[in-house]
């Protein structure tokens, strides 16, 4: 009568041992799944980088009263063909200060073709030199405008 006891218990911590480890197992094996659907579960850094990148991007072209915000171009047709083939090199400030007919245009390509290794622009070419003539053309105007209702007077001896 002195062994039945004990030896029930032992089943019975046995059965316990074995309850807990069932449970743990389930836990564990519960979580790592979970984990795996969802890594960032267990990460207590909030990532906001992430969502600062997307919205630049969304904003990098932005347009705003007809200027394209980041380049500085008048928004019209071939604007993005423009942007993507010339404000690679060098600010697109060189394109808007400088005015020009076609032939200009086409001489300035020309020459950063064969000096400073500006690629062939196929089709883009006249798309670009037809933007470029239509929203920087030559400005007409001399240094100053000329006078007009000037009151001249005699110069006398
Ligand atoms: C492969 C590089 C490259 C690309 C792409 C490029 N350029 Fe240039 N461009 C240059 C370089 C280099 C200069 C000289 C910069 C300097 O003088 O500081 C230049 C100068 C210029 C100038 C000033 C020329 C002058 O006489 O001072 C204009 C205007 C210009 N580029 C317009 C354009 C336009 C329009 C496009 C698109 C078709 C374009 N660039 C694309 C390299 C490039």
């Amino acid at each position: 009568m002195d062994k039945e006891p004990s030896f029930n218990s032992q089943v019975k911590n046995i059965y316990h041992l074995l309850m807990v480890l069932f449970l743990l197992f389930i836990i564990s094996g519960g979580s790592l799944i979970y984990y795996a659907n969802n890594p960032e579960a267990f990460s207590f850094k909030k990532e906001t980088s992430n969502l600062v990148a997307v919205s630049l991007e969304e904003d990098s072209d932005r347009i705003e009263n007809g200027i394209h915000i980041r380049t500085g171009l008048i928004e019209a047709e071939g604007l993005m063909t423009v942007v993507n083939n010339c404000t690679n090199c060098h600010s697109a400030k060189l394109v808007t200060q400088n005015r020009m007919d076609a032939d200009g245009w086409n001489t300035t390509i020309k020459w950063m073709q064969e000096t400073q290794n500006l690629w062939d622009l196929g089709g883009n070419h006249e798309i670009i030199v037809n933007y470029l003539v239509t929203n920087y053309p030559p400005v007409k105007k001399g240094r100053r405008m000329i006078l007009t209702n000037v009151e001249w007077y005699e110069l006398e001896e």
